[in-house]
């Protein structure tokens, strides 16, 4: 077994060694989605390693394609779906915002002002600014999002 800690949040996890990162958020109750199913393919499972990165296996080649799409990430990003832990000190940063699978998910945000900003599923760039208001003409813009995972799905 092998701890995990979690920021911003600064709660602890321990899972069993060879677990991926996904696995952990998930027992966390973090509500990530996984987009693509957890085949390394979007970036609803984004986060941060802020230490112990070599405590992780190393990025495949499809990981490292992915994570070059996504807007937000630096070199200390990993897909948690594709990261398996492999030893002690590792500490997960989740990143800032929210990431939506459908333009549905949103529907119940109706007229509000985000509370935090709603990031694209399979890029991460940023949808919906941080306190902007959720309009309807917004959510309309953003109907094409439905297809592209749909598209990814049928892909994967
Ligand atoms: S769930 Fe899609 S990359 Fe991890």
């Amino acid at each position: 077994m092998k701890t995990l800690k979690f920021e911003p949040i600064n709660e602890t996890l321990q899972v069993a060694t060879q677990s991926d990162l996904l696995e952990a958020l998930l027992a966390k109750d973090l509500e990530v989605l996984t987009a693509c199913g957890g085949k390394g393919l979007c970036s609803t499972c984004h986060v941060f390693i802020k230490q112990g990165a070599d405590k992780l296996t190393p990025p495949t080649d499809r990981e490292q394609r992915t994570l070059g799409m996504i807007t937000g990430a630096n070199p200390r990003s990993r897909l948690a779906c594709q990261a398996r832990v492999l030893g002690e000190g590792v500490v997960v940063q989740l990143p800032e915002g929210m990431y939506i699978e459908k333009v549905e998910d949103l529907m119940r945000y109706l007229g509000q002002r985000a509370q935090t900003s709603i990031l694209h599923p399979i890029n991460g760039s940023v949808l919906i600014e941080k306190g902007k208001i959720i309009t309807r003409s917004r959510l309309e813009e953003l109907k094409h999002l439905n297809c592209e995972v749909q598209a990814l799905r049928a892909a994967t």
